[in-house]
């Protein structure tokens, strides 16, 4: 498969678990300490090679475009101030090379159809998908530690196959993951045999879910457009990955980092403090303030 350059983000979601935040703020828009849950997301793109970022959002989502485009009033400020360390801070959140691409999904039909959104802009070439409410953390960008994406984008290329992340869930949770049946083929890669979208426990093939991140060919786009309403009524990503399954190989792959459910409070509660832990400002004050807690 050739090499990675774009990755698309769906974000066209209601967010209702953080209602009524989510009123005004995108869900992906939600903090864990300083930074929103997309910039972890857009930085694991760009780690993996990403230079274009496809986001399907809808038409209320104005945040996240503001927030990657230039703050020219409070870039001024800041520079005039000479708060040169805020001011690389607010131009940070993209590299110069890295450009990003809106695309509206006009109905939430699905994750399928967001995906199927992305298709003028991702045009012949295999692409990343990344769910940004899935933070998957392997240390910060400079660490030497590879993303999930770019580990998955290092088995796509090498292997010619579609990749997508897995991990281990309690039985009892099928219902909420596209569940996979894989052989496994190495370490952290296996063939994937069957997929299934939100199986309940009793008939799920195995426990292993999938958890947002994707490597896909572009022949994706025209199964999508096949694809027909699966559970919940919509459009699955999952069902046209299963047609894929018989044209062409699949991986299941178990990435090496921590994944935090970040759809769910108790998931941004655990990354929120995950990253506390992580930081040296931070470190020393939080154990305390966990340990008093009992
Ligand atoms: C989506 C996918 C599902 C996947 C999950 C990972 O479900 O449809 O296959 O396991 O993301 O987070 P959602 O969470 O949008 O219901």
């Amino acid at each position: 498969m050739p090499r990675l350059r774009k990755v698309v983000f769906p974000v066209a979601g209601l967010g209702t678990r953080f209602l009524p935040a989510t009123k005004v703020v995108a869900k992906e828009m939600l903090p864990v300490l300083d930074r929103p849950l997309i910039q972890y997301a857009v930085d694991e793109a760009v780690d993996a090679g990403a230079d274009t970022l496809v986001f399907v959002t809808n038409r209320y989502k104005h945040a996240i475009a503001d927030y990657f485009d230039k703050a020219y009033e409070l870039e001024s400020k800041l520079a005039q101030a000479g708060k040169n360390d805020l001011l690389a801070l607010v131009q940070g959140t993209l590299p110069k090379h890295v450009r990003c691409v809106f695309v509206t999904q006009p109905e939430a039909l699905g994750l399928g159809h967001a995906v199927l959104c992305a298709k003028p802009v991702v045009g012949d070439e295999p692409f990343g998908v990344i769910l940004a409410d899935d933070l998957i953390w392997n240390g910060a960008a400079g660490s030497g530690r590879p993303g999930a994406l770019r580990q998955m984008a290092a088995v796509a290329e090498r292997e010619n196959a579609g990749v997508l992340a897995v991990e281990e869930v309690p039985r009892e949770q099928t219902g909420k993951y596209g569940i996979v049946d894989a052989e496994p083929i190495s370490e952290r890669a296996a063939r994937v045999r069957l997929v299934v979208e939100k199986p309940k426990p009793e008939v799920a093939p195995s426990n292993l879910a999938i958890v947002g991140r994707y490597v896909l060919p572009e022949r994706i786009f025209e199964l999508l457009e096949n694809t027909r309403p699966g559970a919940g009524g919509e459009i699955q990503l999952t069902d046209a990955i299963e047609d894929l399954l018989h044209e062409s190989s699949v991986l299941a792959y178990r990435f090496e980092g921590t994944r935090f459910d970040c759809g769910n409070k108790l998931g941004l509660v655990q990354a929120t403090l995950h990253m506390a832990l992580e930081d040296p400002a931070l470190a020393a004050a939080t154990r305390t303030y966990l340990a008093g807690r009992g």
